[in-house]
């Protein structure tokens, strides 16, 4: 008996040994984030500014790769198939929820493939146009759209995304279905817009606040709460006739599932001092967002979020009867 205990204590300690000495020397090489997105999109450009920042303080690379398309799902299924060796992330919006609803059949298990590092962002979105589109504000868009129903087109960036999950809250709210194009990102689908090619977008203001202000795209509506510092003229959906009509894009980093707890420890804390980098603090200010409080960027903090938005979501989705296969 005295010889069992005596080991299992030896091999506590060696485990106490290990888990220390992998905190210390983890990272030691390039970490890979996955956006599930195309480049120059929101998610790109919020990726790259906490990549980076969080290079600065791991004292390795984390270098940024697209893998779009399919509402943001291929991309998270390549980090759920990854080995969970802390060296390959995935950095997802809400799109994490909504898609465990949407797809019917899902290449992983949204609650079981992934272990969590932490929140990053809630990001407003704005409901915009190509430049010499028609309706002057919201009301006008609303009464334009039920009448041209037909010939209006929406982008977004595929079933599951927030320019999705947006699009399809407008077309509730007004009870008017109206075409739409989907895209491997909002990256493509904003050079689209602003080339005229198709008529409007709902997307994040970390796409679009540049745009507006420099006068290639229209602004109709915020989805905030209140109007944003960064664009005071344009009016909340609210403001505009669309009461409740409040959405925030959360972004989270997740890591495959099994990717040891220091790692995830180690990660949280850098994704903690990034938040709080005085560049991405003042370019998520220029962008329209904040980043999230340090007591978010924390895996229990992501898990808890994940869980109770697709459970938020799930109802919404089944009533709306709209599935991708
Ligand atoms: C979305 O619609 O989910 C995003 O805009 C995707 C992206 O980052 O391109």
């Amino acid at each position: 008996m005295k010889t069992l205990i005596a080991s299992l204590a030896t091999a506590a300690a060696i485990a106490m040994l290990t888990g220390s000495a992998m905190a210390e020397s983890y990272p030691d090489r390039t970490i890979t984030v996955i956006v599930p997105f195309s480049a120059g999109g929101p998610t790109d450009t919020v990726t790259r500014l906490v990549a980076e920042a969080m290079s600065k303080d791991l004292g390795q690379q984390v270098i940024v790769e697209n893998v779009g398309g399919a509402g943001g799902t291929l991309g998270a299924a390549r980090v759920a198939d990854a080995d969970p060796d802390g060296y390959t992330l995935l950095l997802h919006h809400i799109g994490m929820a909504t898609s465990a609803t949407l797809y019917r059949k899902l290449a992983y298990d949204t609650l079981n493939a992934f272990d969590y590092v932490g929140l990053v962002t809630d990001v407003p979105m704005t409901i915009v146009a190509r430049k010499d589109f028609e309706p002057t504000d919201l009301k006008g868009l609303i009464d334009y759209v039920k009448a041209n129903k037909d010939k209006v087109t929406l982008a977004n960036a595929g079933i599951g995304a927030a320019s999705h999950l947006c699009g399809m809250m407008f077309m509730n709210a007004i009870q008017t279905p109206f075409v739409t194009v989907p895209y491997k990102g909002t990256g493509p689908a904003m050079t689209d817009l602003v080339g005229g090619q198709v008529d409007l977008m709902c997307d994040q203001t970390t796409n679009t606040t540049k745009q507006i202000l420099g006068g290639t795209i229209k602004a109709y509506a915020v989805t905030s709460p209140a109007r944003l510092d960064v664009l005071p003229t344009v009016a909340t959906a609210e403001e505009g006739g669309l009461p409740g009509f409040q959405v925030g894009i959360w972004h989270g980093i997740y890591a495959p599932k099994g990717t040891a707890p220091e790692k995830l420890d180690r990660l949280s804390k850098s994704l903690q001092k990034a938040l709080k980098d005085e560049n991405v603090v003042a370019r998520f200010a220029e962008l329209g967002t904040k980043p999230s409080p340090e007591a978010d960027a924390t895996p229990a903090a992501l898990k808890a979020k994940l869980e109770g938005e697709i459970a938020r979501w799930k109802p919404v989705i089944e009533a709306a009867g709209q599935y991708a296969d």
